[in-house]
């Protein structure tokens, strides 16, 4: 036996959202991006462990980072997997394991699809919040779990008047409008990205494709398009006729998301950005929305909101001392 007490939190996605609300998850989404901007957090880029050439259909990334401000260590990992849909599971699986950055010892398992899902919706939120000149009518390209998380966000930071929905799937389209019932908000179920876009002063892409669904031409002056899939989603135009670009990490949007293939031909490096949203946080950079501008954002993801959302959780876990599962790791 260990001469050492060492214990540890298991906390499932229902305790998670006992301690936690959308509303947390905005703000810490906001302070850890604004920590970030401040060189707060040790980061290094995430990796992928695509298991495709095995025969796995799915693929997990490893974001390990350190949080000064809440002196926690922690990695988030995330994965998609194509089968789970047949099993009524979600694409997207994630988990946090928070360690105590001075001894490595474990402090809490946190189940991490919740916290995952809704920091992810989070981010467009709080992009759209510093960058968007107009937020009235808005189009999401893909009607799935992150499509959703992020209108719900967008619905806590933004007024939005209008909302056109475009997918592939009828059955998504109608599933995601029907959970906006009674806000308000005007929704037009939609399978012609041309005239959504057209309309839009926002234009989210959040899909599994690899395809152009979003064409230069129908981006109007003053509009944001923000892509947050993990493959190419817009024509190269739209950000080659950007008048601003903003990513959320410089480093992991060159070998990312949209952004990876026009890195890859050369068009793109790390001098492209106009704006890391961290260093807009934290006030070394500015930006004020032009009418005449045209944004283009990318947000790939970054761990250190998983590993703040999840310590959070762990902190008043421990304060409730309610049934939150305990375990001896030595024991
Ligand atoms: N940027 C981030 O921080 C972040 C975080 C998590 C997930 N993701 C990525 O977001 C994407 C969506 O994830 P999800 O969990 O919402 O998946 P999901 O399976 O729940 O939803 C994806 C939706 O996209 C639709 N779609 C696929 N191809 C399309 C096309 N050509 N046109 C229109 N719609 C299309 C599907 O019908 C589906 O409804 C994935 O690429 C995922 O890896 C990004």
């Amino acid at each position: 036996m260990a001469n050492f007490e060492e214990r540890a939190l298991l906390i499932s996605n229902a305790d998670v959202q006992k301690y936690v609300t959308v509303e947390d998850v905005i703000e810490i989404v906001e302070k850890t991006w604004t920590w970030f901007g401040n060189d707060q957090i040790i980061m290094p880029p995430k990796i992928t462990t695509d298991m495709s050439s095995a025969g796995v259909d799915g693929w997990f990334n490893s974001m390990p980072n350190y949080i000064k401000p809440l002196d926690i260590a922690g990695i988030k990992v995330v994965g998609g997997y194509n089968g789970n849909k047949k099993k009524g599971m979600p694409y997207i699986k994630a988990n946090v394991l928070l360690t105590d950055p001075h001894s490595g010892m474990l402090k809490a398992l946190v189940a991490g699809d919740w916290i995952s899902d809704m920091r992810t919706g989070a981010q467009p939120a709080i992009m759209c919040k510093r960058l968007a000149y107009k937020t009235d009518t808005v189009t999401i390209i893909g009607a799935g779990l992150q499509g959703y998380t992020s209108l719900l966000c967008m619905t806590k930071l933004l007024d939005i008047k209008k909302v056109y929905v475009c997918d592939l799937s009828e059955q998504a389209r109608l599933n995601f409008i029907a959970k906006f019932d009674g806000t308000g908000i005007e929704f037009v179920s939609c399978i012609d990205n041309q005239s959504a876009c057209e309309d839009s002063d926002i234009i989210i892409t959040v899909t599994t494709a690899d395809a152009d669904l979003v064409k230069a031409s129908w981006v109007k002056e003053g509009a944001l398009v923000i892509t947050m899939g993990s493959f190419k989603e817009v024509e190269f135009d739209v950000v080659r006729q950007a008048d601003v670009i903003a990513v959320d990490h410089v480093a992991q949007a060159l070998h990312r998301g949209n952004l990876k293939p026009l890195a890859e031909l050369g068009e793109i490096d790390e001098h492209s950005f106009d704006i890391e949203i961290g260093l807009l946080l934290a006030g070394k950079q500015t930006y004020t929305p032009d009418p005449k501008k045209r944004v283009y954002a990318q947000i790939v993801g970054m761990g250190c909101p998983d590993v703040a959302v999840a310590e959070t959780a762990r902190l008043r876990a421990e304060k409730a001392k309610d049934n939150v599962k305990v375990f001896d790791v030595q024991g």
